[in-house]
């Protein structure tokens, strides 16, 4: 991030080159802010869903078809990976359709697996897979937002568990499971989403049972298990976020309508409040949201969930979704907690903390998934907001980080005028924050490096422009 009023370019932060510096300089969006966003978007599939739903189409022995894919960038490298090893990937029919054979699945080699080295976290969930398919995978160096650490101890830990013997190199993981894999009892330290889905997508096809205690159980992991369901698994989630997965010797293909995006319609949502605006995002599902739902409405904002209306008797009906609206007035500090499900989300955090800036108080976010993801804090501050972050757990149930030293609890006092400012974007979710910020603050903000924000939201630029939005290009 830079002030408005430093002299200091992006390279400067990032510690690069001048290369770096021209790119950043050709992929930077224009902000006009000051104008309320009005009017109506759709989301599609989520994208923690759909990606890993593709990764399970390697386990079928017939076609999978995917409906409502985004078009973004981790969805690029999920399927540039599956044409690698083998799996022919093709539109379908329908705008969004995805269609998957993999009746021929390959090895590829370490090169061209390496062209997807640092490019998303998602290619670490190809192990079970991979085993199951060929007895042996190549894991990319993972990418992903750097928003911590990011370790994949749980993942080799479970792996190694099930009988697969993995060998980390300089240029990637090698794995290999001469044996086969086998069901194991697996307990996570901490209810961790990949590492369950991870723990899922190799216990279906292993020999025997799996237990897997303290699961992570997000929507899109139930999802994932409706997926794997379709294909002839047997998956039981019980009581007290356990889960047993009977394996069986096959799998087939699935047709699959995914959830849709419950991250990015909060992010509309969040973006609707610090803009006083009013937006309509179709395809949001109330079930999924419930806990940003009830924080949407004691900051103060206002939402109607419209029903899903199918046409008849030459009534058009009404594709279902959630109005939010900034009802006048004052918004409301609050004091919130991110946590696993159902908890609040880590990732709607920072689109929400925006709006929070201009509730009157002081509101506490104590983010407990992700030891740094309050770094952004340090763009709205350039802006005007007054965000301090502590290294204690403030406002609720001491966490893990606690003892810690990790500044991850933030305090926001508002209201506060928000002014515009040269932002370069350092992760996705927080890059939607500051896109926020910039549309919420009076003047002309640059926002660099914002094609970061392809990776999880859909055209984005086009959705803005439909909300009234005064964004260009240089
Ligand atoms: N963790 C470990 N060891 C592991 C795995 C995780 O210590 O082996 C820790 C992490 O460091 C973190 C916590 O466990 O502190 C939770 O991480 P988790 O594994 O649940 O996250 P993830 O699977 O890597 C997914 C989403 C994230 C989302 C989190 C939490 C995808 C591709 N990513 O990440 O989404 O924030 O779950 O809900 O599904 C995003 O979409 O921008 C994003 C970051």
């Amino acid at each position: 991030m830079r002030g408005s009023g430093e002299h200091r370019g992006p390279h400067h932060q990032h510690g690069s080159t001048d290369a770096l510096e021209v790119a950043l300089t050709d992929d930077v969006l224009i902000v006009h802010g000051g104008t309320p966003l009005e009017g109506r978007i759709r989301v599609r599939g989520a994208k923690n869903l759909v990606s890993k739903a593709m990764v399970a189409a390697l386990l079928g022995d017939s076609p999978s078809r995917l409906f409502d894919v985004p078009k973004i960038r981790d969805v690029e490298v999920v399927r540039g990976l599956l044409g690698l090893h083998g799996v022919k990937v093709s539109d379908g029919e329908e705008d969004g359709e995805l269609v998957f054979d993999p009746a021929n699945v390959e090895s590829a080699s370490t090169d061209q697996i390496n062209v997807h080295a640092g490019s998303s976290r998602i290619p670490i969930l190809f192990c079970g897979p991979l085993l199951h398919r060929l007895g042996h995978a190549f894991i990319p160096d993972l990418g992903g937002c750097h928003i911590g650490p990011r370790p994949i101890d749980f993942h080799l830990q479970a792996l190694r568990e099930f009988g697969a013997t993995v060998d980390k190199r300089p240029e990637g993981l090698h794995l290999s499971a001469p044996n086969g894999l086998r069901g194991t009892k697996f307990a996570l330290p901490y209810p961790s989403v990949g590492a369950t889905e991870q723990v899922l997508l190799t216990a279906v096809m292993a020999e025997g049972v799996t237990e897997l205690r303290n699961a992570a159980v997000e929507p899109e992991i139930i999802d994932l298990i409706c997926v794997l369901q379709k294909m002839g698994a047997i998956i039981k989630v019980h009581t007290d976020r356990v889960i047993e997965i009977q394996g069986v010797p096959k799998l087939h293909g699935y047709t699959h309508r995914p959830i849709p995006d419950r991250i990015e319609a909060a992010s509309w949502a969040a973006a609707a409040l610090a803009t006083r605006g009013h937006v309509e995002v179709l395809g949001a599902q109330q079930a999924d949201m419930m806990t940003f739902l009830n924080i949407f409405r004691s900051v103060g904002g206002e939402y109607e969930v419209t029903d899903l209306r199918p046409p008849r008797h030459g009534d058009p009906g009404q594709e279902g979704g959630i109005r939010f609206w900034h009802p006048g007035g004052e918004l409301k500090s609050v004091a919130l907690e991110t946590d696993v499900h159902p908890g609040f989300m880590t990732d709607w955090q920072q689109p929400l903390v925006v709006a929070l800036t201009q509730a009157r108080g002081l509101s506490i976010v104590h983010e407990t998934v992700y030891e740094q993801r309050l770094g952004y804090t340090e763009a709205l501050n350039s802006m005007g907001a007054n965000i301090q972050v502590y290294r204690d757990c403030l406002g609720g149930t001491p966490c893990r980080f606690g003892r810690r030293n990790f500044k991850h609890s933030a305090v926001i006092a508002g209201p506060s005028k928000l002014h515009a400012a040269d932002l370069v974007i350092p992760d996705l979710r927080a890059g939607f924050s500051h896109l926020i910020a910039a549309l919420a603050a009076e003047g002309t903000s640059r926002v660099y490096g914002v094609d970061l924000i392809n990776r999880g939201y859909e055209d984005f630029e086009a959705k803005l422009a439909d909300l009234g939005a005064h964004v260009e290009r240089p």
